[in-house]
């Protein structure tokens, strides 16, 4: 039996350089190996406020983002979170376990609280719940992400076992992290003592994999490097230059030591010229398939119905599972 890997990405922004290294990458090298289901987060995109058009737009646009990175609807299911309308309703379940203690210790809710003075709303708060419901529900057995997202998949961990406390083994599947030993924290490229991130307001902290090529090398060249001179992977006293060498290594194939080998005696602007020249190259195919792609959404909202049938069959046992775990009466 092939394992099962489950993750998604919340519809805010435009996918990141950030999302494709530290997640996307790895979900495409997992797709020929494993049985993988892909979701596009549009109810995690609720804990802030949308423009419901821009969301609706943004979920086609993120699944055809998707698909020009490489992960393919036939081969993996891909699917909209709210079309199954499991996920909020184990959500409720597993929210029922949760001390609120725990929630309040999780420093993606803490991030997002200061950020969001003017609407720091309950799903905000419960976010982490809802996505180890996304987990749970599909019995998964690997979840690649980023390491932002740990904390949070230590919570799902903990649900399992309460959820085992109280109602007993044999309704979920522990599911395991799986976090890139590189990559897996790419850096805003103006500050990299930060986390690059799709909702960032400034747009020059991130490279968004459909920006054009002119935008691109204009990132890049911009971006923050540290004092000094030499090109070497020291993320504590040059987070710049370490952050810029950790994309060059992933894209590349190249490892940090040869990377920093062939840059000896060389200027940070030589780094960021060839840099930016590979990162054009990686994403321009890409940009051009997603504008291909997004031309037909009639074609994309099919894809998107086919992987929601594939992905309900499999939620549905398990919160059938649940419930009668629970004690709720099951409908005839
Ligand atoms: P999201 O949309 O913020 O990010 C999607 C994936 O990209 C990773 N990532 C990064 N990796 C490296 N460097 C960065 N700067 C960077 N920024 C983001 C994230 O770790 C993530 O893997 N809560 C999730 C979405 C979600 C989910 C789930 C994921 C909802 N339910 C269930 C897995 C399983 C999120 O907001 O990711």
């Amino acid at each position: 039996m092939k394992k099962t890997i489950l993750s998604g990405s919340t519809v805010t922004g435009d996918l990141t350089l950030g999302n494709y290294i530290g997640a996307i990458n790895n979900w495409k090298r997992m797709q020929d190996e494993y049985d993988c289901l892909y979701f596009l987060a549009d109810l995690h995109a609720l804990t802030v406020h949308q423009d419901p058009a821009v969301l609706r737009e943004r979920t086609y646009s993120f699944f055809a983002q998707y698909i020009a990175l490489g992960l393919d609807p036939q081969k993996n299911i891909i699917f909209a979170q709210s079309q199954i309308h499991e996920h909020a309703e184990l959500a409720w379940i597993l929210t029922c376990l949760t001390p609120m203690g725990y929630l309040n210790r999780m420093t993606q809710f803490k991030e997002k609280a200061e950020k969001n003075v003017k609407n720091i709303n309950a799903g905000l708060f419960s976010y982490p719940v809802l996505m180890a419901a996304d987990i749970l529900l599909y019995q998964a057995d690997l979840v690649p992400v980023g390491e932002d997202q740990k904390q949070h998949l230590e919570l799902c961990r903990d649900l399992v076992g309460y959820f085992e406390n109280r109602y007993g083994k044999g309704v979920f599947k522990m599911p395991e992290p799986s976090i890139g030993k590189v990559g897996a924290r790419i850096m805003s490229l103006q500050d990299p003592t930060k986390k690059m991130s799709k909702s960032d307001d400034n747009e020059k902290n991130y490279v968004s994999i459909i920006d054009d090529p002119k935008k691109i090398e204009k990132k890049i060249k911009s971006a923050a490097t540290d004092s000094g001179t030499e090109i070497k992977y020291d993320p504590e006293n040059k987070p710049g230059v370490a952050n810029l060498l950790v994309i060059f290594s992933i894209l590349s194939g190249k490892s940090l030591e040869q990377l920093e080998n062939d840059y000896a005696g060389k200027m940070y602007g030589h780094l960021k010229v060839d840099l930016a020249e590979l990162v054009v190259q990686t994403l321009t195919p890409v940009r051009e398939r997603y504008l291909d792609l997004m031309k037909n959404k009639d074609h994309l909202h099919q894809l998107l119905q086919q992987g929601a049938d594939r992905a309900q069959e499999r939620a549905r046992e398990t919160l059938r599972k649940t419930y009668e775990a629970v004690g709720l009466i099951s409908r005839s």
